[in-house]
Formats: C-alpha cells, structure tokens, sequence
C-alpha cells in the first residue's frame, strides 16, 4: 500500500524511534558483517568527520566561489593535499566530487573532449580496460556513447597489457588501469600502461578510487606498493575516493589532471539561460557542504602518522583474514591482495553454497562472477567479527563439501 503523506508532522523523537526500527532488519555492518559499502578507520577519525559534516551541514559547495569561501577554501586544500600524495607535478590540479563513479564520469568526458580535437583519432571512440575495471566506466561510456573494450586479466588478475596493446586502435582514446581492482584487490601493471598511453598518444586514467587513500600508506609502512600515480609520466587523470579508506564521510572523492588544460575539458560552461554564467567541474550542482569540511577536517586530524597507523592495523587484519581463509581446507585466494580487499574461491565444492550459508548466519554474502568467489573490501569494521567470521566460514564450508550443492546465488554488487 502506497505511503500516505502525514498530514499534521511528527516530533523528532518519534521519528527516531521510527527510523531505528526502519532498519532493525540491517545488515550488522557495524560488526563486520557487510562486505562492502561501509567503512572504518578509527573513531576518532569517524568523529571528526561527523562534527566537521554537521558544522557545514547546509552550506552548498556548489557556491564555494561566491558565498561559502571557508568551504572554497578546504576544498583546494584537500586537493592540494591529493596533489601532494599523488607525486602531482606542479600544475597539476584536481577538484572533489561527490563519488567514484562520478570521478570516473567527468575524467572519461574530459578524455571524450580532448580526443574530439585529435584529428587522427576516429569516432565511434573506444576505451580499453581489464575486465576488472569497474562499472563506472561502462556508465560513463553508456552516456557519452563510447565502447568499452573489456579483456581478460593475465594469469595474476591483474590487467594483461600486451593484450591492450594489441587492442587500441584508431579510434581508442582511454587506456583504463585500476589500484587496485575492486574484485580482487590488485593493482594492475601501471607502469607498463603509462609507457603504452605514451607511446601510443592516448589517455591513461588510474583508478585508485578504492585504494588511493590507503596505498601510499601501506608503502610507507614498508608493504611493496606497485607505482600507480604521477610519478609515472603518462598517467593523465587519477581519481581516488575520499569517502572509502579515506575514512571520510559520504559523499566525498577526488579527481586529479595532471594538466589544468585538461581540467577545463572536464568542466562543463552554460549561459544561454536567464541565470547566465553556470559552470561545474561535477556532473552534480548542488554538493554537500558537508562532506567538503568532513573531508577536510579527518585530513588534518590523521594525517601522514594515524594514516599510516590505521594502514599498520588494516594489513594486520587483511593478513589474519588471507591466513584465516588459507586455513580453511580447499579455499584459496583467487589473488594475492596488495592492500584489503580478498577475493578466494573453491575448486571442489560450489562457493556460492558456502555464501549463501554464510547468509543464513547473518552475513552479506560478497560474490564474485568469472571466477566465482567470495569478496570482501576489509576495512577496520572487519577486525571485530574477524574470528565470528573465520569459524563460520570453516563451519559453511564443511556443510557445503562433498554435497553436490549449486546455490541459485548471482553475483550483485
Ligand atoms: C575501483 C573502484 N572504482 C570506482 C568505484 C565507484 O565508486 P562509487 O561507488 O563511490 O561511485 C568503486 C567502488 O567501490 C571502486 O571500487
């Protein structure tokens, strides 16, 4: 039955009464029991994004030049901040956005407009990516009508440049590298595709949407970190997510050009309206003020030491998970993870069955297709059902062996 709209209004207690038990049915993600959508680092880190949040609440960053300079402010500092971790060259710029796949879209538009001026690229135009690339760019491509070439990873899942080389062609104006991939939580071959965008002229955007925020720091704590930023010279864009292991709040990512030309191709101008002069570096106008000074704020509170200290803890837990995981007879991990994101599989019963079991406990099962497997993006909420989580799985997968059980399971994100 449809939803009748109150007529007279209801206090706020009531509300929350209400709306508590809206979601008494949840998913226990505060124990760990989302695989994904969710983030922790530390709570100090959430509170400060949370106070920072409510004290710019209903301020809009869409008129950060011409009200809200404060917020104007704290947004170039948190791009110059990226810049800096980024090893951006001077004149490279960036601006935030309310998301990956937003960042994903303006990088893919502004690539779009730079290849409409080469004469030597043709359209229809193509973009080339590892099968592990994320949707985004797919739902970019679907709305600038582009074609999205998906190959296979090499045998490590991590993109196979040799097979991408061999497919750009005339009309290719993006080579896509993910750091890492969210299925299994590689980082592809950058280097190798900076040295191909070069050679071949053509646009090499890095996503490090999921990772960007953690790897510099997983590096800097001695972890092997593949290089995947502008250090490498033909990587042109990059976008990394504020709002993932950035511990910050929703809605809060960023996106680098590594020439403020480029910048401008992602912007968007209009004034043929009565308003006049509208320009945006977002597909959003309206953002929140919020999540501007959240971000902001949970910057300058952790900084370079309690980033690098939440990093310490993460590996300490993603390590305990893959050992937990190796543990359990016939798992294996589908790739070795350079930061937290684990994705293991089974040869000799049906994974699916063991996530679906898994469901039954309590658990969001995190599925993966091609191969088949169980996924998990492991922040500092996993640390607490860790054990809870390892012994049911070991349970589920003896349950589950030597059935011949096919769960109906689909892999949805
Ligand atoms: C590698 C990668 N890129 C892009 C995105 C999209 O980010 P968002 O959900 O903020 O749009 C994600 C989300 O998980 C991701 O893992």
């Amino acid at each position: 039955m449809r939803k009748v709209f109150p007529k007279t209004g209801i206090d706020w207690p009531a509300l929350e009464a209400e709306m508590a038990a809206l979601s008494d049915e949840d998913i226990d993600w505060r124990h760990g029991r989302a695989p994904l959508y969710v983030f922790h680092g530390s709570d100090s880190a959430y509170e400060v994004g949370r106070q920072a949040f409510m004290k710019y609440f209903s301020e809009n960053a869409l008129g950060g030049r011409r009200a809200f300079f404060g917020l104007k402010r704290m947004e170039d500092e948190v791009i110059e901040m990226g810049l800096d971790l980024f090893q951006a060259p001077d004149g490279a710029v960036g601006n935030m956005s309310t998301g990956g796949s937003e960042s994903i879209f303006m990088a893919v538009k502004a690539c779009r407009d730079w290849a409409r001026g080469q004469t030597r690229l043709k359209e229809p135009f193509n973009i080339i990516a590892p099968f592990t690339a994320h949707a985004a760019f797919n739902k970019a491509a679907d709305v600038m009508d582009l074609e999205v070439r998906r190959l296979d990873t090499a045998a490590d899942r991590r993109a196979d440049v040799g097979a991408m080389a061999a497919a750009v062609d005339d009309s290719t104006i993006m080579v896509v590298g993910s750091a890492p991939c969210f299925p299994h939580g590689v980082i592809d071959h950058i280097e190798e595709l900076s040295a191909l965008a070069l050679d071949r002229d053509i646009w090499l955007h890095v996503d490090a949407c999921v990772g960007g925020y953690v790897a510099p720091f997983f590096q800097r704590m001695g972890r092997r970190i593949p290089l995947y930023d502008f250090a490498l010279p033909g990587v042109r864009t990059l976008s990394a997510d504020l709002h993932k292991f950035g511990f910050c709040p929703k809605p809060a990512s960023t996106l680098f050009y590594r020439l403020e030309e480029d910048r401008e191709r992602g912007l968007f101008h209009f004034d043929q309206w009565p308003n006049g002069q509208f320009s945006t570096a977002t597909l959003s106008g309206t953002r929140a003020g919020g999540a501007v000074a959240a971000a902001w704020a949970v910057m300058h509170h952790l900084g370079v030491d309690g980033y690098t200290a939440i990093a310490r803890d993460l590996a300490a837990m993603a390590d305990a998970y893959v050992s937990g995981i190796k543990a359990i007879d016939g798992l294996y991990l589908v790739a070795d993870p350079d930061l937290t994101i684990i994705n293991f599989a089974a040869d000799d019963f049906d994974i699916f069955s063991v996530a679906e079991a898994m469901g039954t406990r309590g658990w969001l099962p995190g599925l993966t297709q091609n191969p088949k497997g169980m996924h998990a993006m492991l922040s500092m909420f996993h640390e607490t059902g860790r054990e809870e989580y390892l012994a049911d799985l070991e349970s589920c997968v003896e349950q589950v062996k030597g059935t011949n059980s096919q769960s109906g399971l689909k892999a949805v994100y």
